[in-house]
C-alpha cells in the first residue's frame, strides 16, 4: 500500500494540509513515507500520473470562484485513478467552497478513484494576509491529522468491501460564484496582472519559477505577458515583497471580501 499527497498549490497552503493528511495516513497505516506529487507548475503537469488499487490518493486543489481551478481540470482528467482510493481536500480562503468538493469529488470518481472521504480546510486567501490569516494553523493541523487516521481506519475496515459513498455537499450543475460590489454589480478582474517595484526586485527568478500559468518573463520578472490567474504566488512568495496587485477593481473586490468574511470559519469533514 502507498500513500500519495497530490496538489496544485500556488501560496502553499493546500500543499500544506494534503501532506498533514498524508503524511497522518501513513503512519497510521505503518507504511514509512508517502510519495509527493506537486503539479503547481506547467513543467510538473507534463508528467502522467497513473495509480492503481493500492494507491491511497490524497489530491488538494484552491477553489477559485467557488470551484475546481479551470487550468487543473484538463490534468487533472489526464490521471488515471486505476481503483487508487481517492481522498478530495479543497482548501478556500475563509469565504466558502461552494461546489469545489463535489465538483473533484466528480472529477475524481470519474478519473477511476474509489472516494470514500472527503474535507474542506481553510487556507489564507491568495488575495488577502488577513482572510483566514495564518492558517491552516496548528488547531487545523491536528484535524488534517486527525482526519489522515480516520482515513486509514476506513481503508482497514473496508478491506474486501465496496467502500462507503461519502456525503459530499454541493450541487450539480455546479456553479460559479459571482463576486459583487454594493450596488450587484460584478467585479471584472480576468485581465488584472501583478505590477512590479523595479526598486525591490533583484532579479533572483523565483516568480518565473513559480507562476502556474508560465506567465512571467524570464528575461525581464517585471512583465507578464502570459495569462494571469490571480493565484498570488509571485505577489506572497517573491523574497523582496516586489509584486503586489494595484488595480482599483482587484482592490475593491479584496476590501469587500475582507470586511463580508473575516470571522473564522473551521475544516468539515465528509463521510
Ligand atoms: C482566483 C481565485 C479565486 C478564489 N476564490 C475563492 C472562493 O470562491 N472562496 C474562497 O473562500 N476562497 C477563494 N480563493 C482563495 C483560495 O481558495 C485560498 O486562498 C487557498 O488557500 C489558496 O490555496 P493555495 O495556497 O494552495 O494556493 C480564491 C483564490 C483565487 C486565486
Ligand atoms: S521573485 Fe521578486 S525579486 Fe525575484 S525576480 Fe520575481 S519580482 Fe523580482
Ligand atoms: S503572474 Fe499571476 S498567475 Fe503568475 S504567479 Fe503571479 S499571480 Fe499567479
Amino acid at each position: 500500500m502507498r500513500v500519495h499527497a497530490l496538489y496544485f498549490s500556488a501560496t502553499l497552503t493546500t500543499k500544506r494540509v494534503v501532506e498533514a493528511i498524508a503524511s497522518a495516513t501513513a503512519s497510521a497505516l505503518s507504511v514509512t513515507s508517502f510519495d509527493t506529487h506537486d503539479v503547481t507548475t506547467p513543467s510538473a503537469r507534463e508528467k502522467r500520473l497513473e495509480f492503481s488499487a493500492d494507491d491511497i490518493v490524497i489530491f488538494g486543489t484552491p477553489v477559485y470562484i467557488g470551484r475546481v481551478p479551470n487550468l487543473i481540470k484538463p490534468y487533472l482528467e489526464t490521471i488515471c485513478g486505476g481503483g487508487a482510493t481517492g481522498i478530495p481536500v479543497v482548501v478556500y480562503g475563509n469565504r466558502h467552497f461552494d461546489d469545489a468538493l463535489v465538483e473533484l469529488y466528480d472529477l475524481m470518481t470519474n478519473g477511476g478513484f474509489r472516494c470514500i472521504a472527503g474535507a474542506a480546510f481553510i487556507g489564507e486567501h491568495s488575495f488577502s494576509r488577513k482572510l483566514g490569516e495564518g492558517r491552516p494553523d496548528a488547531a487545523d493541523m491536528e484535524v488534517a491529522s486527525e482526519f489522515g487516521e480516520k482515513i486509514a481506519q476506513i481503508v482497514r475496515n473496508s478491506a474486501g468491501v465496496s467502500p462507503q459513498r461519502p456525503d459530499i455537499p454541493g450541487s450539480r450543475p455546479y456553479r460559479f460564484f459571482k463576486a459583487v460590489d454594493d450596488e450587484g454589480k460584478p467585479f471584472d478582474i480576468r485581465k488584472v496582472k501583478p505590477v512590479t517595484d523595479s526598486g525591490k526586485c533583484n532579479k533572483c527568478g523565483v516568480c518565473v519559477r513559480i507562476c502556474p500559468m508560465g506567465a512571467i518573463d524570464p528575461q525581464d520578472q517585471s512583465l507578464v505577458p502570459g495569462i494571469c490567474i490571480k493565484c498570488g504566488a509571485c505577489v506572497k512568495r517573491c523574497p523582496t515583497g516586489a509584486k503586489s496587485f494595484a488595480d482599483t477593481e482587484y482592490l475593491r473586490h479584496l476590501a469587500i471580501l475582507e470586511r463580508d468574511h473575516i470571522s473564522r470559519k473551521e475544516p468539515v469533514l465528509f463521510f
